[in-house]
């Protein structure tokens, strides 16, 4: 992971995922993780820290997975800059069981901060488990934000 940043022309793409028990621990840990992941030197860190956190949270808070003892999966996927974060808890009878990438309506804080920060985001049902669901954004590197 060490040398990803400085891949050169070579364009790499390094994907890390870790499944965090659905508990008030989790965010930090996700935190933890994405700092590790993405690197003190990305330019984007904070806000990848910041919006990861604010998805974990409403995995605890607000899907079933506390509930069910289901684990919440985060995935990072970095390619030179550019990064991307999926979040996966196990669904919600209420909330994103729709496609549906840009609807606030519903929004608190977190969300908006999301819409703020991403290039994209977005949130669909995950088709091989009925019950589970990710919610994802894309940070671009600032240069072409
Ligand atoms: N992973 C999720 N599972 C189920 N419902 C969710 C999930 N994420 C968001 N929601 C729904 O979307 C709403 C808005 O989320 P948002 O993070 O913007 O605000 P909040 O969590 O209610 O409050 P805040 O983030 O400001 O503390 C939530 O109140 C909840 O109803
Ligand atoms: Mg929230």
């Amino acid at each position: 992971m060490a040398g990803l940043h400085k891949a050169g022309t070579a364009r790499m793409t390094a994907t890390r995922r870790r499944e965090l028990v659905p508990d008030d621990r989790a965010p930090a840990q996700a935190r933890r993780f994405v700092a590790g992941v993405v690197g003190a030197r990305h330019p984007r860190l904070d806000d990848a820290i910041l919006l990861t956190s604010e998805l974990v949270t409403n995995s605890v808070e607000h899907s079933r997975s506390r509930r069910m003892g289901v684990a919440i999966t985060v995935i990072v996927t970095l390619s030179g800059q550019a990064l991307r974060v999926c979040v996966i808890d196990a669904g919600s009878a209420t909330w994103g069981n729709h496609e549906e990438s840009d609807t606030l309506m519903e929004a608190g804080r977190g969300l908006r901060l999301v819409a703020r920060l991403a290039r994209n985001w977005g949130r669909y049902p995950l088709q091989s488990a009925p019950e589970g669901r990710v919610v994802w954004f894309e940070l671009a590197q600032p240069e072409s934000r």
